[in-house]
């Protein structure tokens, strides 16, 4: 599928990650904060945000896919590389690209719960409200947008573009009537 227009420039990205990371740094002051991120979307988010978090905190990986169609998220939720992960205590940060449905924010909200972490709050950098299936707060969020399937700034479609320093629409192909 061909890249559309540009949606989000490199510029107004870091922007507003600055922003979020400051909100951030001043909501949890000194406090001992757990970042999990969700692999693989959110690796160059959560590399712009870092920049603005200060030495105290540390940072853990997971990985969650949701089966659907390319460019649509279904409704069952994998979750890998919990087996190191202890959160018990911890006040955890949950960092993802996006939420869509909401499936793979509340899914491993729930997880981290489950495993005893005291706090679980959620930061995204794109929300798009209107495919939202599940209920889930997002306590940090960077642009709204609407129900188009964006790529770049660590999004990919099929492993493609996810290295674009900002984020673009994906041109569905025009349909033969
Ligand atoms: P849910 O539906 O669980 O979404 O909130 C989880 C994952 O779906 C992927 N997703 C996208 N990926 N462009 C992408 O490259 C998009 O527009 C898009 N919408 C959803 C993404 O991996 C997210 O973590």
């Amino acid at each position: 599928m061909p890249l559309g227009k540009v949606l989000l420039s490199a510029e107004q990205i870091a922007s507003r990650v600055g922003e979020l990371g400051l909100r951030i740094r001043r909501d949890y002051e000194d406090q001992p904060l757990t970042i999990v991120a969700i692999l693989q979307g959110a690796i160059v988010f959560l590399g712009e945000l870092l920049k603005h978090l200060g030495a105290g905190v540390t940072v853990e990986l997971i990985e969650a896919s949701s089966y659907g169609t390319a460019t649509a998220s279904g409704g069952q939720v994998t979750l890998r590389r919990y087996g190191r992960l202890d959160v018990r205590d911890r006040d955890v940060l949950l960092v993802d690209d996006i939420a869509d449905t909401g499936r793979t924010l509340a899914a491993v909200a729930r997880q981290l719960e489950a495993m005893g972490a005291r706090s679980v709050r959620t930061c995204v950098l794109l929300d798009k409200p209107s495919r939202r299936e599940v209920d889930v707060e997002l306590s940090y969020r960077g642009f709204e947008i609407d129900d188009v399937f964006v790529v770049g700034f660590g999004l990919d479609h099929a492993g493609r573009y996810r290295t674009l320093p900002y984020i673009a629409c994906l041109d569905e192909p025009a349909r033969k009537e």
